[in-house]
């Protein structure tokens, strides 16, 4: 089982990070494990996915969207239909349900697309936990609509202005902090980036959304899909999906990054297409980088896959050709994002678009009997201000 017990999957992951961090990385080890053994805990985590989340989240066969691409039939995994818009929540419902049985009263987390912020303030809420979110200033004016949530949730909204004022630097803050108010805080990632133990722990969190499509496409179709997609920023949603369905060699794996304005310009975000091994807020993956080793610029449309890294267990699947990671540029995503509106009355996060696009090309490469499985990990709601922007729509 990966990963090992240092939490390598095989030469990626481990614990890149400042000493006075391993003690509370060795803590939180310990406690994920009990917790993990402990069938109080998971009713607990089964109760709060059920009853405030609303799993199980449907698959939805896309059929009018299948007939217009005109290939293999479409499946939706509904993520987009969770409480606060996307798959983030499965994995704060578990964090912060961790760090209250540590006794952590105050919760840090970083966020791009807001998304994790909002889940994350959404459940210190429900918990009684006080919460800080460190945010990019970029991503602060392209998501304001999240950021707003975050502030009635009663989250603190911090700034971060350095470097690009995206993810990245989020991370930064929100990993310093942690360093400074280690004691009685709990920090929150995202997604499975990060040191040892986070990509385990936000795999396995993330993990039901596989196992319930896996059982819904049984019992739906009667037969497994022939290939399930998904977008990979961090890559949580698409390690949520693939990771029942990876033993299952039959069904194809993709994975798709953010191409952004095409990977010859370097304005995109397509870690694992363009990047080469390195170390990044405490793990050892796939990186964008320069020559000399800088971490790189990076762009996408979507604040949520506009990140240089990735989770290392991905890169571990890149290599072992297990996963496929392709790209889909911003133009290609804001095509699916329309084509889905359209013809499902759907809007999708620009995240998932990314994946929708992706499903839409290998579609038209499939015939009529196959299917494809795409997670869509979140609504739409959040994206209206840019896409509007890339109309030339000025909203009131
Ligand atoms: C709706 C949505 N999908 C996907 C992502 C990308 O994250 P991950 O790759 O960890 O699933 C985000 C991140 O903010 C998101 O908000």
């Amino acid at each position: 089982m990966l990963p090992d017990k240092r939490g390598y999957f095989g030469a990626y992951g481990g614990r890149f990070v400042p000493e006075t961090l391993m003690p509370a990385l060795e803590e939180l080890t310990q406690a994920y494990q009990q917790a993990q053994q402990d069938a109080a805990f998971q009713r607990e985590v089964s109760y709060y996915l059920k009853h405030y989340v609303g799993r199980p989240s449907p698959v939805y066969r896309a059929a009018a969207l299948s007939k217009k691409i005109g290939g293999a039939d479409i499946y939706l995994k509904r993520e987009d239909l969770n409480h606060t818009g996307a798959h983030k929540i499965n994995n704060t419902v578990g964090q912060l349900l961790l760090a209250r049985r540590m006794g952590k009263k105050r919760i840090v987390a970083e966020t791009g697309a807001g998304q994790h912020g909002v889940a994350t303030a959404t459940v210190a809420a429900l918990l009684g936990l006080q919460c800080v979110v460190y945010m990019g200033e970029e991503d602060i004016y392209r998501q304001s609509p999240n950021v707003f949530r975050m502030r009635l949730l009663g989250a603190e909204v911090v700034k971060v202005s350095s470097g690009s004022g995206t993810l990245k630097d989020a991370m930064n803050e929100a990993m310093r902090d942690w360093v400074t108010n280690v004691r009685n805080t709990f920090y929150v990632i995202g997604s499975v980036a990060g040191p040892h133990p986070y990509p385990v722990m936000v795999r396995n969190f993330q993990a039901i959304i596989g196992e319930e499509a896996r059982e819904q496409m049984l019992a739906q179709r009667g037969a497994l899909p022939d290939c399930v997609v998904a977008c990979v920023g961090g890559g949580s949603n698409a390690m949520g999906i693939f990771y029942h369905f990876l033993p299952l060699q039959e069904v194809k794996l993709v994975g798709v990054e953010a191409g952004g304005l095409g990977l010859h310009t370097e304005q995109h975000a397509a870690t694992l297409n363009a990047g080469r091994p390195g170390v990044l807020h405490g793990a050892y993956s796939y990186l964008l980088q320069d020559v000399a080793g800088q971490v790189r610029p990076v762009h996408s449309i979507s604040a949520g896959l506009d990140y240089p890294g990735v989770g290392p267990e991905h890169s571990y699947l890149k290599d072992s050709g297990r996963v496929q990671y392709i790209t889909a540029t911003d133009e290609e995503a804001l095509e699916a994002f329309h084509l889905l509106a359209r013809t499902e009355g759907i809007l999708p996060a620009l995240e998932s678009s990314h994946a929708l696009a992706g499903a839409i090309k290998l579609a038209a490469q499939m015939n009529k009997q196959q299917s494809i499985l795409v997670c869509l990990s979140g609504r739409g709601d959040k994206d209206v201000p840019t896409v509007a922007k890339t109309m030339g729509v000025e909203l009131i």
